[in-house]
């Protein structure tokens, strides 16, 4: 039979067996960020339209075609946020966090764009995103991406490469581009269409093209690191010698230019080749304009924003994380026993705060019980019927071939016994 209802193309459920990875991803994200005093804000997932085409850039990508825009019932023009520094900047001005002070705060949540999905790409997809706000020097850039190096080490994911590039300063790029205009209008016919049409709007994302038959024409184009202004040339210095300092590898990729405009001077990427076609799992760099742009004062910041489904798509290839059974599965068969079970089940969950007991409901006989017991992949199946329930015991049978047999103790006693277990349990 068709299923009626399917989840909306490009969006995915993230069911039971995969939250383990999540939840261990979001741990370690929490942990490394505290260790760098980033503080959380959370943030709403849908902002006016005008605040992304005035931060990404109208002739992007993201707000030409991947955005999903509405009207309220008031008319207004909303949009599910298609990332989340706009509206981090947006929130930061509107409270004032930018006034006379330096910020570092971090988001998670999900993003939506309308992109064609395919492995490691999705139309509702997770970022965990990081944003300083009052520093311009490249200490903080060298910061952001020392924090994010640990990251991958926390979780034991290697195989990623850093990618670099400066974009220089607003002038200096805008020299650039009449350069690169001029060098790539003299080879139209050897352009793509999707790049004869960016050459009129978005001239640089030419560089960032994929197409094999256009690669000799790219590696031919001026460069952009040739064009830098002397400040953001000695910015650029100083983040490599930073990153040198920190044993921080990097490889500097001059046709890195990011399809977001708001950036200037260091962009950045963390790109692995285990993934296939969506490699890049971290991306970001600084954009000096941005709370200018959005009606603040000209305030610098810097981020980056890391792909929560590529990175536990990683984490799943190392294979480190188990999905975590119950210790304990309790079998109460009979209505007395099950009256007693609840409350055993209660009583041990305060003795043992970390004890992970699932309980049988459902009703159902001994046999029935003690099956799910053994699915649920439990060490202990705990059991109460009305012999044990007479004699305030409970039986407890180890469900793993290595441990001895069935014992009964005093109810009283189930809880040390557990805790004894799980002790020894800890590597
Ligand atoms: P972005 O490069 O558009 O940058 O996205 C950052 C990361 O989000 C990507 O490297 C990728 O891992 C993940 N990502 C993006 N789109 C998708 C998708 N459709 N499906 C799955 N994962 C995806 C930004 O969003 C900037 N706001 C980053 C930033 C923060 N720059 C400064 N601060």
């Amino acid at each position: 039979m068709a299923k009626q209802f399917q989840a909306v193309r490009g969006m995915n459920d993230i069911l039971p067996g995969e939250s383990a990875l999540w939840q261990r991803l979001e741990a370690s994200v929490r942990e490394v960020l505290a260790a760098y005093d980033y503080r959380e804000i959370r943030l709403p997932v849908i902002e006016k339209t005008e605040l992304f085409a005035r931060s990404i850039g109208e002739v992007t990508d993201i707000v030409e075609k991947e955005m999903y825009t509405f009207a309220d019932r008031n008319g207004d023009s909303l949009t599910l946020r298609p990332e989340g520094t706009a509206g981090c900047a947006r929130a930061c001005i509107e409270h004032g966090l930018l006034h006379n002070q330096t910020q570092r705060l971090w988001y998670a949540g999900p993003m939506f764009r309308y992109e064609k999905p395919q492995k490691g790409r999705y139309r509702q997809f997770h970022q965990v995103g990081a944003e300083a706000y009052g520093m311009a020097g490249p200490d903080i850039d060298a910061e952001l991406i020392c924090l994010s190096a640990r990251l991958w080490q926390h979780l034991g994911i290697r195989d990623v490469v850093l990618q670099i590039n400066s974009l220089g300063s607003s002038t200096a790029r805008a020299a650039y581009r009449e350069r690169l205009v001029a060098y790539f209008a003299a080879r139209r016919d050897e352009l793509d269409e999707d790049s004869q049409r960016r050459l009129d709007t978005n001239p640089l994302r030419i560089l960032d093209s994929k197409n094999p038959a256009m690669q000799a024409v790219i590696a031919e184009a001026p460069s952009l690191l040739d064009h830098l202004d002397s400040e953001s040339r000695a910015h650029f210095e100083e983040l490599k010698a930073s990153l040198s300092a920190a044993g921080i590898a990097y490889d500097i990729n001059p046709r890195l230019v990011r399809g977001l405009d708001y950036y200037c001077k260091t962009v950045f990427e963390w790109v692995t080749e285990t993934l296939g076609a969506q490699g890049t799992i971290c991306a970001g760099g600084r954009y000096d304009g941005l709370i200018e742009e959005l009606g603040g004062q000209a305030v610098p910041g810097v981020g980056f924003a890391l792909g929560v489904e590529r990175l536990v798509a990683m984490l799943a290839a190392t294979g480190q994380v188990d999905e975590p059974f119950p210790h304990a599965y309790l079998i109460a068969v009979g209505e007395s026993a099950r009256c007693h079970g609840l409350a055993l089940a209660e009583h041990l969950r305060d003795q043992l705060p970390t004890l992970r007991l699932r309980m049988h409901c459902g009703g159902g006989g001994f046999k029935a019980q003690f099956r799910r017991a053994d699915h649920s992949g439990a060490r202990f199946a705990l059991i109460l019927g009305d012999e044990e329930v007479a004699a305030d015991t409970v039986a407890i049978k180890p469900l793993r071939a290595a441990e001895n047999g069935q014992t009964t103790l005093p109810r009283d006693q189930v809880a040390a016994y557990l805790r004894a277990a799980m002790l020894a349990e800890q590597p």
